[in-house]
């Protein structure tokens, strides 16, 4: 466990150069970090959450010029990348020759998923490392994603090199992830709102056709906990624990007044907290707009059949 002073980050640096996995906190959740270059190294991240090898991860540079180092960029990412980096959205976008990323990170497609984070401490990390950071989220594959160190510890301990521990990540969920191809696809609701990407966008962000295999990791079963999960649920029944939004009976609250934004923020550590417990999880209903809808859309893979 590092702490994110000069002297953790120079680590944690040092760490990803010989090739090993650092976790590390970003403004959505911890993300697991490897060298973007080092095919090696990649696996291992692979290999530490047991993920399956044809779900591509994101690439974290400290910089819109680092990524257009990797991609061809567009109007449409330039646009995005104005408003929203350093921030909670991921651009897909085509890789460009010579890119020396790893194949495994892109599991070879034509494509790459890149971010820029704005936590400082991912930030002070990209800036030491220098290079592309590989890095999906902190959690065993298929389980509920870690917004503090001890979630990664509890998950990952023993299986990785270090964890960068900042506190709680602030936003709580993924990043939004965005194709721009040429004009903007919404793969993934997450931390940044739909809307925002409407209002700079003009209109809201496109659909992918159903059936379309665009963002590989979405896999229908996703964020679960060891036991089931029942949304939209008004009450507990026997045996299970409540969920709660809004002002309500329960045993732990996303937000009792009712605000996606803290709801978003408590959400993978309330269910981490609740899986603890062994029993069965009720939701309450959560409203479908603003980061409601990545919440929901995180609620329903946890509740899918696995
Ligand atoms: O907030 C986040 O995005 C966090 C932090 C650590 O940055 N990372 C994260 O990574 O959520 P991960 O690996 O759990 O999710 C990456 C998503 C997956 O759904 C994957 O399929 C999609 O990005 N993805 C990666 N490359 C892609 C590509 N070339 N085309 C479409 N989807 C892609
Ligand atoms: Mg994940």
């Amino acid at each position: 466990m590092l702490t994110a002073d000069d002297a953790g980050i120079a680590r944690a640096a040092s760490l990803l150069e010989s090739g090993l996995t650092v976790a590390f906190p970003t403004e959505t959740v911890y993300g697991l970090g490897a060298d973007a270059r080092n095919g090696t190294a990649v696996a291992a991240v692979y290999e530490a959450k047991g993920r399956p090898a044809f779900n591509p991860l994101i690439v974290h540079v400290a910089g819109t010029q680092q990524a257009q180092e990797y991609v061809h960029w567009s109007d449409t990412a330039d646009l995005l990348a104005r408003h929203f980096w350093p921030g909670p959205l991921t651009l897909v976008l085509p890789l460009r020759e010579g890119h020396g990323l790893a194949s495994l990170v892109t599991a070879g497609l034509p494509t790459v998923a890149i971010r820029v984070p704005a936590h400082p401490a991912a930030r002070a990390l990209l800036q030491a490392f220098g290079g592309p950071v590989a890095a999906p989220s902190a959690n065993p594959s298929g389980r509920i994603s870690p917004t503090r160190a001890d979630h990664v510890m509890a998950g990952l301990g023993g299986k990785i090199a270090a964890v960068l521990d900042d506190g709680p990540c602030t936003v709580g969920l993924e990043s939004t992830i965005v194709a721009t191809d040429p004009q903007a696809l919404l793969l993934r609701a997450g931390g940044l709102a739909t809307e925002e990407l409407a209002r700079v966008l003009g209109e809201m962000p496109g659909q992918p056709e159903a059936g379309a295999i665009t963002s590989p990791g979405q896999l229908l079963s996703h964020y679960a906990p060891g036991a089931p999960l029942r949304l939209d649920a008004c009450a507990p029944v026997s045996g299970e624990v409540m969920l709660g939004f809004g002002r309500m009976d329960c045993d732990l609250n996303l937000s009792e007044r009712g605000d996606l934004t803290e709801a978003a923020t408590r959400l993978f550590d309330c269910l981490h907290q609740l899986d603890r417990t062994g029993k069965p999880i009720a939701v309450a209903p959560i409203p479908e707009h603003g980061l409601g809808r990545a919440i929901n859309d995180r609620l329903r893979r946890a509740a899918a059949p696995r």
